[in-house]
């Protein structure tokens, strides 16, 4: 079959994999090439067993693999052969050097425009979705014009703003699509291309296009301003607890003010997810760099009131049960960085297991997704750690059980055969509020919720 258009897509993660098999699904007229430099990653993409855990993703993969999504791990086969090239490879923080901390690491995405230019024999585009500091695609640019080799490049930006657990449904139906492009006839031409993708199945007038600066620099933007509504309920649970308003209500009030909104309101341990945090600190970088440091002080607060929040959180357990945890088990409901996944990159669980195995306590980790990427997080910590999938086995013997995760599954357990099974007294901190907590005072827990007045028995 002759296939209208061929894209290849560079980095098959959390982003590369379920953007690409989305295009496949609703553009059957296009081959889509997904390559990556892990092979074991390819395998799995090519097995009953994807290498990530998405609502909906198998069923796509499994219609559209091998008719027009194909996984590869020929980087130079694939860049021959496509004329659209998506990169979508990590953009982690960098860890060392000057910006250590702060900065975009754009070893991976320099790394991938080389290979373009060496394997390219013929004109492409070239689509940053991974994101990136603003004037990435200047950079990319610049080495994509290293060479007198006559082959042309454009670059645009297209930033992804899907959430993990909610990515099958954001992509097929995307509050917006954003293309930043050069206004450059070549430029433009290049983001009517990609432009025409999206159309296959995108109303017209949620795909919009702006300069490529733009384009790099909302989707930073973006982040940053969901983070800070995370932080900014998150700091006022703290004062919710000290002064008996509940942060539930205190959140539906400000929320049902149609200028604010309600969604991103809910009081939490805090926000992880490997994007938050390192996206807001490049924002911070950026600003440093260019002199704002009111600025950059303004957008960091965001990143210290979740630490903040983190930190709260343990201090709230170990003032509660009498000031020691040392020797007295702990099972966290939950390591995923949110529900509907199992990824646990940056999770608040990581830093709240890390921290009660330093106080001495004995943890049992349960999650319905995330054990194997617990297993690897932990698998440096010092102290006695126990995983199992079952929520009943992992509160047995327990003096208290911590809520990390909003997995619905933790909203319908039989939390009275829980009770039973528990050492007495038996605590539940739900750092999710998701829990119905003056039923579970009722059957004897005490109950501490986040920006809620707590439940006792003594
Ligand atoms: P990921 O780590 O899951 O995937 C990146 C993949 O790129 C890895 O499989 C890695 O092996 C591969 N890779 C790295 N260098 C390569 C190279 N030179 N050639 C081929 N493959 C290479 O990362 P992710 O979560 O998919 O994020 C990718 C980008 O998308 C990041 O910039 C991130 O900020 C952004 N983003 C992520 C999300 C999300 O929900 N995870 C959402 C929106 C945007
Ligand atoms: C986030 C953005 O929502 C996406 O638009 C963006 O594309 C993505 O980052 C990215 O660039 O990687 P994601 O991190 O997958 O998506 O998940 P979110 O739903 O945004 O949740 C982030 C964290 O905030 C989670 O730990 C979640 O539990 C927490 N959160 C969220 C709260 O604590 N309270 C809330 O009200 C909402």
């Amino acid at each position: 079959m002759e296939f209208e258009k061929k894209i290849l897509c560079i980095g098959a993660g959390y982003v590369g994999g379920p953007t690409m098999a989305v295009i496949a699904l609703m553009c059957p007229q296009y081959k889509v090439t997904v390559v990556d430099i892990n092979p074991t990653r390819i395998a799995e993409w090519n097995s009953d067993h994807l290498p990530i855990f998405e609502p909906g993703l198998d069923e796509i993969v499994k219609k559209t693999r091998d008719r027009n999504l194909f996984f590869s791990t020929d980087i130079a086969k694939g860049i021959r052969e496509n004329d659209i090239i998506f990169v979508s490879v990590n953009t982690p923080t960098k860890e060392f050097g000057i910006g250590a901390g702060q900065a975009a690491d754009l070893q991976y995405w320099e790394k991938t425009a080389r290979q373009i230019l060496e394997f390219s024999e013929s004109a492409k585009i070239v689509v940053e979705k991974s994101t990136l500091p603003v004037k990435t695609a200047e950079a990319m640019e610049r080495i994509l014009s290293s060479t007198n080799n006559g082959i042309k490049f454009d670059v645009v930006s297209n930033p992804e703003f899907l959430a993990e657990g909610t990515a099958i449904a954001d992509l097929v139906d995307p509050d917006r699509v954003l293309i930043g492009s050069r206004e450059t006839a070549n430029g433009l031409q290049a983001r009517d291309e990609l432009v025409e993708i999206y159309a296959n199945w995108v109303p017209g007038e949620r795909i919009i296009t702006t300069n490529v600066w733009s384009g790099e620099l909302s989707k930073l933007v973006a982040n940053a301003f969901l983070a800070q509504r995370v932080s900014s309920i998150n700091a006022i649970s703290a004062l919710c607890e000290k002064t008996d308003a509940d942060i539930s209500e205190v959140a539906m009030a400000v929320g049902m003010d149609s200028r604010i909104g309600d969604k991103f309101l809910n009081a939490s341990v805090g926000f992880g997810g490997s994007c938050f945090k390192k996206d807001i600190l490049n924002l911070v970088y950026l600003c440093q760099h260019y002199g704002l440091h009111e600025v950059a002080d303004y957008w960091e607060s965001v990143v210290k009131i979740n630490e903040y929040q983190q930190e709260r959180f343990i201090l709230n357990m170990l003032g509660t049960m009498f000031n020691t945890l040392s020797g007295k088990r702990i099972a966290l409901f939950g390591f995923a960085f949110k529900a509907n996944t199992g990824d646990t990159r940056e999770s608040p669980a990581i830093f709240i297991a890390k921290r009660l195995l330093e106080e001495k306590a004995e943890l049992v980790i349960t999650d319905p997704k995330a054990l194997k990427n617990a297993m690897s997080d932990l698998q440096d910590a010092r102290g006695n750690v126990n995983y199992t999938a079952d929520p009943y086995e992992a509160a047995a013997g327990c003096h208290a059980i911590a809520i990390v995760t909003e997995w619905d599954l933790y909203r319908n357990l039989d939390f009275e055969k829980i009770y039973r099974a528990m050492a007495k007294p038996a605590f539940i901190f739900d750092g999710r509020n998701i829990l119905e907590h003056k039923r579970l005072f009722e059957m004897g827990f005490n109950v501490f919720p986040v920006g809620k007045p707590s439940l006792k028995h003594f």
